[in-house]
């Protein structure tokens, strides 16, 4: 089999790569051209694409964890990133990341650069309920899924403050929600 000619970026292997899935000539071959990206998206499609995806409409929780920092303060960076890279793996295993069958779904996460309790970290943060954990290393992470997101029990010995967001905050959003709908 003959090998394709390939410039430095290995623009003309990937043409002839295209061309043979879609049967046709290569770009740069006597005839045609093909477009190696793909129709860009309005703004608005590709934000109701991950909307959709991501199940932005279906999140139960949404935890933030100091992660990443511009300066690490209540961790080191590290360890901060091994906790992040715990939360994001475990969550993917248990489908806690997706809509499932047993109800305690979706739970979304962030990486915050800065929570700013930065002490006794990586520091962080569930909502709606509104629990500050300390120490969020990956064996206390674990304790945290299974107590607190699976078992709906704060792991106390590891909470540093409990402040569920205000009653206010729902009824705004039940008001937006009706409004959304009705308008709809
Ligand atoms: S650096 Fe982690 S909370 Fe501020």
């Amino acid at each position: 089999m003959q090998e394709d000619k390939t410039d430095s970026n290995g623009i003309s292997s990937l043409n002839s790569v295209y061309a043979k899935i879609n049967g046709s000539k290569a770009l740069g071959s006597e005839s045609q051209n093909y477009p190696l990206t793909q129709p860009k998206l309005s703004a608005p499609t590709i934000m109701a694409n991950n909307v959709q995806s991501l199940g932005l409409n279906q999140i139960k929780r949404h935890i933030f964890l100091c992660a990443d920092q511009t300066k690490p303060k209540c961790c080191s960076k590290q360890a901060s990133l091994e906790s992040w890279n715990y939360l994001k793996r475990r969550l993917k295993e248990l489908k806690l990341d997706k809509k499932n069958s047993y109800g305690s779904s979706l739970i979304f996460r962030t990486k915050a650069n800065c929570l700013r309790v930065c002490a006794d970290g990586p520091i962080m943060v569930i909502y709606p309920d509104g629990v500050w954990y300390r120490q969020a290393k990956p064996s206390v992470i674990e304790r945290i899924i299974q107590e607190h997101l699976i078992g709906n029990k704060v792991v106390e010995e590891y909470a540093i403050t409990i402040h569920p967001l205000p009653e206010t905050a729902h009824s705004v959003a039940k008001d937006l929600e009706k409004k959304n709908l009705s308008s709809g």
